[in-house]
């Protein structure tokens, strides 16, 4: 199983920026505890971070066919992007969208995620073990799928 993990604008600044919202952790900090977890599972992570929303939607695009599931931090753009929001729904592979913070305990401008409407789901408030409840999620996601897909082939190969 492959997961794309799309990191957006200022999150390459963790662990400098605000530690008293978002943590100490640094953003490759972050994606080598990933990695482990996903190792473990055996899980395939390809990691990615722009702060340019058109490369956020490029990098979308190209997960189709390639990977089974994208977990996406929009950061920022979460609140404004419609054009990530439409690259989702365009490749139409599962997602979890994840939040360092809690959006909702924030300015009124943060509570409302335009991408998450294209998620499967969303985590919010969990610190960086967000991005880990995120991947196991998208695991079982994947895997119920991939599950389901079998079983129609098996039975379109006995009819
Ligand atoms: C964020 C929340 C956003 O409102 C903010 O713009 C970010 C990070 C989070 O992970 O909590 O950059 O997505």
């Amino acid at each position: 199983m492959k997961i794309a993990v799309i990191q957006g604008p200022n999150l390459n600044m963790l662990g400098i920026r605000e530690q008293h919202i978002y943590g100490p952790m640094t953003l490759e900090q972050v994606h080598e505890q990933l990695k482990n977890a996903a190792q473990q599972n055996g899980v395939e992570l390809e990691f990615f971070q722009s702060n340019l929303e058109g490369e956020i939607v490029d990098r979308i695009q190209e997960c189709l066919g390639e990977v089974d599931g994208i977990l996406i931090n929009p950061a920022a753009f979460s609140h404004t992007s419609i054009a990530i929001r439409d690259a989702l729904s365009a490749v139409s592979l599962p997602s979890v969208e994840v939040h360092i913070s809690n959006i909702y305990k924030r300015e009124d401008f943060r509570q409302k995620s335009i991408t998450a409407g294209a998620a499967t789901g969303v985590v919010t408030g969990f610190g960086p073990f967000g991005y880990h409840m995120g991947l196991i999620a998208l695991m079982q996601i994947v895997s119920e799928i991939q599950a389901s897909l079998q079983a129609q082939e098996e039975q379109q190969e006995e009819a």
